[in-house]
């Protein structure tokens, strides 16, 4: 099965996908879990990251951005994500093609269908057959950042920080859209696409997550019979 991860930064995925990991290889299912960070995965997708989120690159156009983000999920599809599934490897993706649609999209303003186009291409076709999304606000995401980053700053949440990446010096309007974005993927897809409020526990979260993984396995395994 192919799982993918989503929500703003400082969501909580990191943390979440850690702990899902070691609960799928505790369920001694035989099958491997295959953890892959977007951008990146493979040595060329890894490369295309730093491009994107050197921080200098402040010139960079939005159609580059998509093209880059879709250029290094193309290759990391193609060289590790088809063959371990067809190994019958299970996938976590800390981000997927929600996030272009997402980011490059509701957030840059690129049209949709366009960007669909191109997620469809990057991805081969490949889609996961459930994306977890931790919703939190940007206003949130903006406060952990500042935790996290010693900046003590409630009051000027948009503060720069060097540690900031290119993507994070977009601004909380950016990041609004962005949320509007994945609230709209939901609407559109709410059997694939599952919402858990992100700003529960780290334990309860965890266990939505592990019921929905549960309830994909069922899925998955009562296809299997029915074939
Ligand atoms: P990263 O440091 O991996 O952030 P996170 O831990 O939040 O995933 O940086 C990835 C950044 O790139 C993040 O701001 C989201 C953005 N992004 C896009 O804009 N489009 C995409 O297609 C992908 C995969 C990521």
């Amino acid at each position: 099965m192919l799982l993918s991860f989503e929500g703003l930064d400082f969501c909580g995925k990191s943390t979440q996908i850690r702990l899902l990991e070691s609960w799928m290889n505790s369920r001694g299912d035989g099958r491997a879990v295959l953890c892959v960070r977007e951008p990146g995965g493979t040595h060329i997708s890894e490369r295309v990251r730093d491009v994107l989120l050197d921080p200098r690159h402040e010139e960079m156009s939005e159609v580059a951005e998509l093209f880059l983000f879709s250029a290094a999920r193309a290759q990391l599809v193609r060289q590790l994500i088809i063959p371990a599934l067809q190994h019958g490897e299970n996938v976590v993706c800390d981000r997927y093609h929600d996030s272009t649609t997402a980011y490059q999209g509701y957030g840059r303003g690129i049209d949709i269908e366009t960007i669909t186009r191109i997620n469809q291409l990057a991805t081969a076709g490949v889609m996961p057959d459930a994306t977890v999304y931790l919703d939190i606000t940007p206003k949130e995401s903006y406060r952990r950042r500042a935790l996290r980053l010693n900046l003590g700053t409630a009051d000027a949440p948009e503060a720069r920080s060097p540690e900031d990446d290119r993507m994070e010096q977009s601004g909380i309007a950016f990041y609004a859209r962005v949320r509007e974005g994945y609230l709209a993927i939901a609407r559109a897809e709410p059997e694939r696409f599952h919402v858990i409020d992100g700003t529960q526990t780290v334990e309860s979260i965890a266990e939505e997550i592990r019921a929905v993984v549960s309830a994909l396995n069922l899925r998955i395994e009562k296809a299997g019979k029915n074939t």
